[in-house]
């Protein structure tokens, strides 16, 4: 019998850190019913795309009955999938396919807020003595019959919207279809607590928690004090510092008792959407009650494109997340400008090449792995209620959620019927089908370093030692004991050329055209190259 000292250590990560994860907007991923609105049996039709890309889970966009005024996080049934989407015994048909491929679901829950069309959104407006009242927030007038504080919704206007029949105002962080639930009130929480064992017994893998810095607001309804950086340029909506509704202490201890639930079925993740920016990132992680596994991150999606802004980003991000918490990295989302339109296709590639070899685990938008460029929408064409309600501040985020292409067929292989939103661009050459038939495609890169990621210890668990970057080249190192690679990654279009102390060789590079190439004193980039580099020690390492 082997006792506990040899007994050989059987992969020692667990899954969420081993693993990258795709994102599926289920609206823009594949229709199949002419509706022009992707739907799960068309996810179901692509479940072997996934399993060829090597993804390890999926985290998937909200699929729940909805009257769809926010496409899905407006929800009136939290434990129905909307027809638009499917069925239940569709859901439960993808959560098999995935898993007989080895890939977890993670799904997407909007604790902060349901549709006014939910069944308890109804009965709390429909008098002020109902049992569900309290379900949501309400608060009497100001004087005047003004909205009683100063808060305002991120969707525009007044978070406080007026109800008539029972004369009170009720809040909304987003839009007025979008009630606030009160996380005060403990049956809430129960009953949201009953909606998560309700998938997790259904066998989801986890869940992205929507919106989680917003769940409680202040109880005495205090103002939120001038945002002094406000100017003309900004959105109205910012024109107050969110100091009396986000991250306050009560959230914390709500999203303590969300992981509890969780923490009761084995091998389970919570993702967190958490406030914009690294400064308050730590707190989302937890100390002894933990809070999410992985707090999201999306500063490789905020930062400028320069090697020293770069490496300042990650920098601040390693520093703000407690000692031994596992970091993650956002490149995309249904909410994001697309990086390949940011940064431009050459350098989406570096993107990917960052993404997958930073030490935690990676997340990318559905589309990314193809360079799907944002596509150009005029606000007036706009079906995003963000850009409808707050025009002008280039907030719309249909650019992103332009649907995936397939192939270079008419509707991108995406639809037999008329796309909800405009394909976008170079359908022709960025598609899946195009990019399969290439093997030096950023579709074969994305693939490479995910099996690289997969099968290397150090880019799976290496230290991450950053190092001084050179002019345009992103340098650092992933290590143990016994392996040693160098990252370097050119973010500008001439060439560079980084000095080694001893040579080694090219593990994989961005064009995918060095594989295995020698490495001596001298490594050599062309532009807009990234090379991963085995045994290769850079001169002046201050190691
Ligand atoms: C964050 C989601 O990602 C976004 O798409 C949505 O509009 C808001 N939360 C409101 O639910
Ligand atoms: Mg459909």
């Amino acid at each position: 019998m082997m006792n506990q000292q040899t007994r050989p250590s059987v992969n020692p990560l667990a899954w969420w850190k081993s693993c990258s994860i795709y994102q599926i907007y289920p609206r823009s991923f594949q229709d199949s019913d002419g509706d022009g609105v992707g739907d799960l049996p068309g996810l179901l039709s692509r479940v072997d795309y996934l399993a060829w890309l090597g993804v390890g889970a999926v985290w998937l966009s909200p699929v729940y009955r909805s009257p769809m005024v926010d496409f899905g996080y407006d929800i009136s049934d939290y434990t129905d999938i909307d027809p638009l989407f499917g069925t239940l015994a569709d859901f439960d048909r993808v959560v098999d396919a995935l898993h007989e491929r080895r890939i977890r679901l993670i799904l997407d829950v909007v604790p902060n807020h349901t549709s006014d069309q939910h069944s308890w959104f109804i009965e709390s407006r429909s008098s002020r003595d109902n049992p569900r009242r309290d379900w949501y927030v309400w608060a009497d007038p100001g004087p005047d019959g003004l909205p009683p504080n100063n808060w305002l919704s991120r969707f525009g206007g007044s978070a406080w919207e007026w109800d008539e029949r029972t004369g009170q105002y009720y809040y909304h962080a987003f839009l007025r279809e979008q009630p606030d639930l009160n996380w005060h009130n403990p049956a809430v929480r129960e009953a949201f607590a009953d909606v998560l064992r309700f998938w997790l017994r259904r066998g989801v893998d986890g869940f992205r928690v929507d919106a989680s810095a917003v769940l409680a607001e202040d109880p005495l309804l205090r103002d939120d004090p001038p945002n002094p950086d406000f100017d003309a340029e900004m959105p109205p909506t910012d024109k107050f510092k969110r100091v009396f509704t986000d991250i306050r202490p009560e959230t914390m201890s709500y999203i303590e008792e969300m992981r509890a639930v969780l923490d009761a079925f084995p091998d389970r993740v919570l993702l967190g959407e958490v406030q914009e920016g690294f400064r308050h990132i730590g707190q989302f992680y937890g100390g002894e009650r933990p809070r999410f596994h992985l707090p999201l991150n999306s500063l490789l999606l905020e930062t400028d494109w320069d090697a020293a802004s770069i490496a300042a980003r990650i920098d601040q991000y390693i520093n703000a997340i407690p000692d031994g918490a596992w970091p993650v990295w956002v490149l995309g989302g249904h909410d994001k400008p697309r990086i390949a339109t940011r940064v431009g296709l050459q350098q989406a590639r570096i993107a990917a090449m960052l993404l997958f070899t930073l030490s935690g685990t990676p997340i990318f938008f559905e589309g990314d792995e193809i360079g799907m460029p944002s596509s150009q929408i005029s606000s007036e064409d706009a079906c995003d209620p963000f850009e409808i309600r707050v025009p002008g501040f280039g907030l719309n985020r249909d650019p992103e959620r332009a649907p995936m292409r397939w192939d270079a067929s008419e509707k991108a292989g995406f639809t037999t019927g008329e796309p909800w939103l405009p394909l976008g661009d170079d359908v022709a050459q960025r598609n899946v089908a195009f990019e399969r038939g290439d093997e030096r495609s950023l579709l074969s890169l994305y693939r490479q370093l995910i099996a690289l990621r997969q099968t290397e210890p150090a880019l799976l668990a290496g230290d991450f030692r950053p190092l001084r970057s050179r002019g345009n080249v992103l340098l650092f190192r992933r290590c143990t004991r016994d392996r040693q690679l160098l990252i370097a990654l050119n973010v500008s279009d001439g060439s560079e050329t980084v000095s080694l102390r001893g040579g080694g060789m090219v593990r994989l590079n961005s064009l995918l055209d060095r594989i295995g190439e020698p490495v001596d004193s001298q490594l050599y980039l062309r532009p807009n190259e990234g090379v991963i580099a085995e045994s290769c020690v850079p001169e002046r390492a201050n190691e």
